[in-house]
């Protein structure tokens, strides 16, 4: 057997295969080619009889030659057959797709840390019997300023706190602006929780964020007490950090409650030793909270020789800060998700 003739072998054999293989309808013509091909008695087989025929110094080529097409038949056939394995109708069909096989996990995202806090606080005040306020982001300066008591000199009316969008509407500074529409609505007494986000033109910072989160609580009845708001401070702040904490209370001037204080806790981390997070203090400063403002009733008609009520509104992200021990808000607003995936 010359060269010509032994190449010629191989290929017209793989062309012959290759027509066969169009006429395939079906798992017995394939199995019918199979035998043909690959068969005890089949073309390859046959193929490698007539290596006897070649000359020894190309037989090493010839055998090498009819193994890759042996190879490529194999190839061929399986691919054949896995295409027949779906269903005829479905094999035909190139976007088909196997629902049996397992599919692809994808990660599955999860509440933001502010999120985790907010949703543990209306656990916490729905558990204390509080209606839960959303409010609009958009105020007008009454609801936000006037009713509030904030004077018209007040300085976190300047423009460099607070965002106008024109003189007599802002974005809320904080969701005490809610607790006014509330006590209007004319319904007492009130035990409500107002919460949302609430912004200042602060230059951000580690502690502070152009937008933040707000929690505030106001409670108004014929018969409410500095007492009261503490032990409601101290249930909230005991529910988020899982332990019993203590609340203190240090006077200080909010324009709308009198007396007013800024609000501390004991450090749940240190049991009040002194640690990095209170700074060795033993304490740490939360807000602000105290009696609702005379003036403030008043001015949502409110006879305030009736009515009494007490006040606190806390940055959410303080809290978040404090529970997570985190020591930088703008990680909450940077969407890393490296940062993310830890809570
Ligand atoms: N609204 C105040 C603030 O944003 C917080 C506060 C609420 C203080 C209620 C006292 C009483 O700073």
């Amino acid at each position: 057997m010359d060269d010509v003739h032994k190449t010629n072998a191989i290929k017209e054999l793989k062309k012959e295969f290759e027509t066969l293989t169009e006429g395939i309808h079906n798992k017995d013509e394939l199995e019918r080619l199979k035998v043909k091909f690959l068969g005890r008695k089949g073309e390859i087989r046959s193929l490698f009889g007539k290596m006897k025929d070649v000359a020894i110094e190309q037989k090493k080529e010839f055998g090498a030659g009819i193994n890759d097409l042996k190879g490529f038949v194999e190839r061929r056939l399986q691919s054949l057959l896995d295409s027949f394995s779906v269903g005829s109708s479905e094999k035909d069909n190139k976007n088909y797709c196997d629902l049996t096989l397992p599919g692809i996990n994808f990660s599955i995202g999860h509440q933001h840390p502010v999120t985790q806090v907010i949703d543990d606080l209306l656990e916490i005040f729905r558990s204390l019997n509080f209606d839960v306020l959303g409010g609009m982001e958009i105020e007008d300066t009454f609801h936000n300023f006037d009713a509030l008591n904030i004077h018209k000199w007040h300085p976190s009316r300047n423009a460099q706190d607070t965002f106008y969008l024109d003189p007599e509407h802002i974005l809320r500074t904080q969701t005490s602006a809610m607790q006014i529409r509330a006590m209007e609505s004319g319904k007492l007494p009130l035990r409500i929780i107002t919460m949302g986000r609430c912004y200042r033109r602060d230059a951000s910072d580690a502690t502070h964020y152009p937008v933040f989160h707000q929690i505030e609580g106001l409670v108004v009845d014929k018969n409410v007490n500095f007492c009261d708001l503490s032990g409601i401070l101290t249930e909230m702040m005991t529910g988020v950090f899982g332990k019993r904490v203590e609340v203190r209370f240090q006077p200080s001037y909010f324009p709308f409650v009198e007396p007013g204080a800024e609000t501390f806790i004991s450090c749940p981390f240190c049991n009040q030793k002194g640690c990095s997070i209170c700074q060795n203090t033993g304490v740490i400063e939360l807000g602000g909270s105290g009696m609702v403002h005379p003036q403030v009733l008043r001015n949502v008609g409110i006879d305030p020789k009736v009515y009494r009520g007490f006040a606190f509104g806390w940055g959410i992200e303080r809290i978040a800060m404090l529970k997570y021990q985190i020591n930088d808000i703008r990680l909450f607003y940077e969407n890393n998700i490296n940062f993310l995936e830890q809570f």
